[in-house]
């Protein structure tokens, strides 16, 4: 590989200029061999942020940081693959149902996860609430279970992508976070190198996001979708809402609870309006024409979770952890619910202790809110509206200042916003 000089890498792109194949292939290796300092990557980051990266310098940063670790091989199962990824939201159990929903419809999901940072959950957290539930698989047992039973969710491996563990913990610190390039490179590369053949965004919009207008969703989608297409991943994005939580409960027991529910052919309406959707366009995608709310109904999707959670060592059966201490918050006037802020009930969830601050803290498997009332609804003084659960007293106390403003009552009725935003295609 031809040398280059980190400084000129930094001012070329701090200049507007374009950056060669040869200059991010060596800026990128440079630095996972520790050649290239942090600082000079911050600085690199940083006149990433403010100028951008080509369609051609996107593909190839994200090809360097595919090429960084393996690539699962999945091409020898016998179902078609075919992946989700959300962008995070507060209640978003999506994922617990979602897989072993498409998987009983035929197509094989290989769901490789992470853990929740700050308010928003993550589908580790609420599976490990689940007793003897193992996320650490070998590629072996991913493939085989993906084979026999369809589904997996476990943790993604760290040989994928690992530049992506290095720049986004750079990115953490430094302010870099917030880029389309970076965030889209940083999910795709992960996405890509898992094998799977196609793949569905929930890319969520709203106060409870991390992207809040619309523009800037549509900007991310097209820029990930168009990645996905460039690598050969048919991927399709959908925008929704997460201007409030998804469903009732918010914290790791709590929605593996309501996410059963859904399996069974019960729980919230909108928690199932959004997982069939996803499901329909997943299975559109790899060219299987079931209908997927006909699985939820007649218990083929929840079969195939009870066989993905045993597989991984998990009782379904078990009784899931409960919180030692809860309390109720109470309506302070009458009227009908406008809003209830996703943001304050997810941060109320994190401070209850269902989240993580650092990337190394536990997090307990009870903690969370249970939302007793949904946008729309005619209350009055004195009603509950949420239900604080915590395995310690002083963190209700915590949780309970987070979320006493969430609910805003209004005198008429409103219309809430649609769950179901656009779709992005190729
Ligand atoms: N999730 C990721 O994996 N990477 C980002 O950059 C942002 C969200």
């Amino acid at each position: 590989m031809s040398f280059f000089s980190a400084v000129d890498v930094i001012t070329t792109k701090r200049d507007g200029d374009v950056l060669s194949d040869g200059a991010i292939a060596w800026i990128l290796d440079a630095y996972v061999r520790g050649e290239v300092a942090e600082e000079q990557m911050s600085s690199l980051l940083m006149a990433i942020y403010f100028n951008g990266l080509s369609v051609d310098e996107l593909n190839c940063w994200t090809d360097r940081m595919i090429e960084s670790g393996e690539r699962l091989d999945l091409s020898g199962l016998s179902r078609p693959t075919v992946d989700k990824h959300s962008t995070g939201g507060v209640g978003d159990k999506i994922s617990l149902v979602l897989a072993p929903l498409v998987a009983s419809c035929g197509a094989a999901v290989p769901q490789l996860s992470g853990r929740g940072l700050g308010h928003t959950g993550g589908t580790l957290d609420k599976l490990e609430s689940i007793p003897g539930w193992r996320a650490f698989l070998s590629n072996d047992e991913v493939r085989h279970q993906l084979d026999t039973i369809g589904a997996v969710i476990c943790a993604a491996g760290q040989g994928l992508a690992p530049v992506d563990r290095k720049l986004y913990s750079l990115r953490d610190v430094t302010g870099t976070v917030e880029s389309i390039p970076l965030i889209s490179s940083s999910i795709m590369s992960k996405k890509i190198a898992e094998g799977t053949h196609a793949l569905v965004l929930d890319v969520k919009v709203g106060r409870g996001a991390f992207i809040k207008t619309v523009e800037r969703a549509r900007e991310l989608a097209t820029t990930m979708v168009a990645l996905g297409a460039s690598h050969g991943v048919a991927t399709v994005a959908q925008l929704t809402s997460m201007d409030a939580p998804l469903g009732r409960a918010v914290g790791n027991a709590l929605e593996v609870t309501e996410a059963v529910d859904v399996l069974k052919g019960n729980g919230p309406s909108d928690v199932r309006e959004l997982t069939v959707e996803l499901a329909r366009i997943m299975l559109q995608l790899v060219d299987i024409h079931v209908d997927p709310a006909s699985k939820l109904d007649d218990g083929s999707a929840y079969e195939v979770y009870r066989q993905m959670i045993q597989a991984q060592g998990g009782d379904p059966d078990a009784q899931l952890p409960t919180a030692t201490f809860r309390e109720e918050v109470i309506s302070s006037a009458d009227g009908i619910v406008e809003s209830i802020d996703a943001l304050s009930v997810g941060v109320a969830s994190w401070r209850l202790g269902a989240g993580r601050a650092r990337k190394e803290d536990p997090v307990s498997a009870a903690a969370g809110v249970v939302c007793l009332v949904r946008e729309g609804e005619a209350i009055t003084k004195g009603q509950p509206l949420f239900e604080l659960h915590a395995d310690d007293a002083a963190h209700l106390q915590a949780g309970g200042d987070a979320i006493a403003n969430a609910v805003v009552v209004g005198e008429r009725p409103v219309n809430a916003k649609p769950l179901l935003m656009e779709r992005i295609t190729n």
